[in-house]
């Protein structure tokens, strides 16, 4: 293959790449919405989402403040939910923060 092809096809997984990243990745808090509501989540074999407890985020309008706020979502999934810890920069643990914190009051 020529070399300018190949520059090509680099830009163009390039992009792909990219793409993906803000298609699927990006964390928000609508995604953090769902991902409260579901009982797959973080593979949650029990049943329950984080709404079976927490009912439309009730309760947890100041979980904000909280400094451990990672660690303490990763005892929920792992306790109630019966999920896997999710790695404190993985995007959906990023979600699940930002949606969280958007319960402030
Ligand atoms: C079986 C019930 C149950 C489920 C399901 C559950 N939790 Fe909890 N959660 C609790 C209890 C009990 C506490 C401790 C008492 C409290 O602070 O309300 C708590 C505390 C918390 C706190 C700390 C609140 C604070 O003010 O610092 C956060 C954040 C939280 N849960 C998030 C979640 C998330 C996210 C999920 C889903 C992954 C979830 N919980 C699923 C019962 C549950």
């Amino acid at each position: 293959m020529k070399p300018c092809c190949l520059k090509l096809l680099a830009v163009l997984a390039g992009l792909l790449f990219y793409g993906n990243m803000i298609a699927e990745e990006a964390p928000s808090v609508e995604k953090g919405r769902q991902l409260f509501n579901s009982t797959e989540f973080a593979g949650a074999v029990s049943g329950k989402s984080c709404s079976s407890c927490h009912p439309g985020g009730s309760g947890l309008q100041f979980a904000w403040q909280n400094p451990y706020l990672a660690a303490q979502v990763n005892n929920c999934i792992l306790g109630p939910l019966r999920g896997k810890p999710l790695d404190e920069e993985s995007s959906g643990m990023q979600s699940m923060l930002l949606y969280i914190r958007s319960l402030k009051k």
